[in-house]
């Protein structure tokens, strides 16, 4: 990897675009000795309106892509997108079984042990909720003390994206209130789960929409925890970790969102797969 500070091989990390920050935040806390290519997919987003068959087929690529380079081959992969994680993780593991890979899904299990009124709203994009993979995550639950509010986000990630801010409210606003109504009284939803990796960058806009009762998830932690858990081994102590950043897209796009969420002032490289 270049100018990297160690020569431990990188942890591959991709979304279609910049939401997959929020687990590369993550991942760079719980592992900060680690060295790490984020690829933003953007030229190629949003993924959650499109079929899984071209998301696969772009999780594909990207995951060759970042085999095959001498100097990029990674150790691990994180699949930081929830869409990506329905349509393709299946495949990719099957693909390559010596690989580590990681994928993201709403967090509807630790958003039922934290509930007390048993509401749960899910927001997400409209390609994982009619996924396969969500609904077995679903059925799995069926008959337990949660009843789930599933909302399909349409154009949220892209908002998020382009960093419009006054679409990213707007679409919030739209979507909180399809959801019904929030608190902590019974009959209230009182967690919100956020199932798509760009909807912890509206965090705060959503949090003051559905007010300060309600308890946001997402599951930056967790995937970082897992990721660590996977590691054949870990880099030295004594050298930090690096990041190198690629876009499909508008590299501007991926470096500010970078340096805005994550205080990373990293060039971003132009990518074409
Ligand atoms: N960030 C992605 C996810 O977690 C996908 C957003 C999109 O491209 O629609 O699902």
């Amino acid at each position: 990897m270049p100018e990297a500070a160690n020569a431990k091989p990188p942890i591959g990390v991709f979304d279609s675009g910049v939401g997959g920050l929020s687990i590369l935040k993550a991942l760079r806390a719980e592992l900060p000795h680690e060295n790490f290519i984020y690829v933003a997919d953007s030229g190629f987003a949003p993924y959650g309106e499109r079929d899984q068959g071209f998301v696969l087929a772009r999780a594909r690529a990207i995951t060759r892509h970042l085999l095959k380079s001498p100097d990029l081959a990674i150790q691990a992969l994180v699949v930081a997108c929830n869409t990506a994680t329905a349509a393709a993780i299946q495949l990719l593991r099957q693909d390559h079984p010596e690989l580590p890979i990681i994928g993201v899904e709403p967090a509807l299990k630790p958003a039922m042990t934290l509930s007390h009124t048993g509401r749960i709203g899910v927001m997400a994009t409209r390609g994982t909720l009619n996924s396969q993979k969500f609904k077995t995550l679903l059925a799995g639950l069926a008959g337990g003390p949660a009843q789930f509010i599933c909302q399909p986000c349409d154009g949220l990630a892209d908002a998020i994206e382009r960093h419009d801010t006054e679409q990213t409210t707007a679409l919030c606003t739209q979507y909180a209130q399809a959801l019904g109504r929030f608190g902590a009284q019974p009959g209230d939803i009182d967690t919100l789960v956020l199932g798509c990796t760009h909807y912890p960058f509206a965090r705060e806009t959503l949090q003051a929409l559905v007010g300060p009762a309600v308890q946001l998830l997402d599951n930056g932690a967790p995937v970082a925890r897992q990721t660590r858990r996977m590691l054949a081994s870990f880099a030295p102590e004594s050298a930090p970790g690096q990041c190198l950043l690629f876009s499909t897209g508008d590299p501007e796009l991926l470096h500010n969102a970078a340096q805005r969420w994550l205080g990373l002032d990293v060039m971003v490289q132009g990518l074409r797969i």
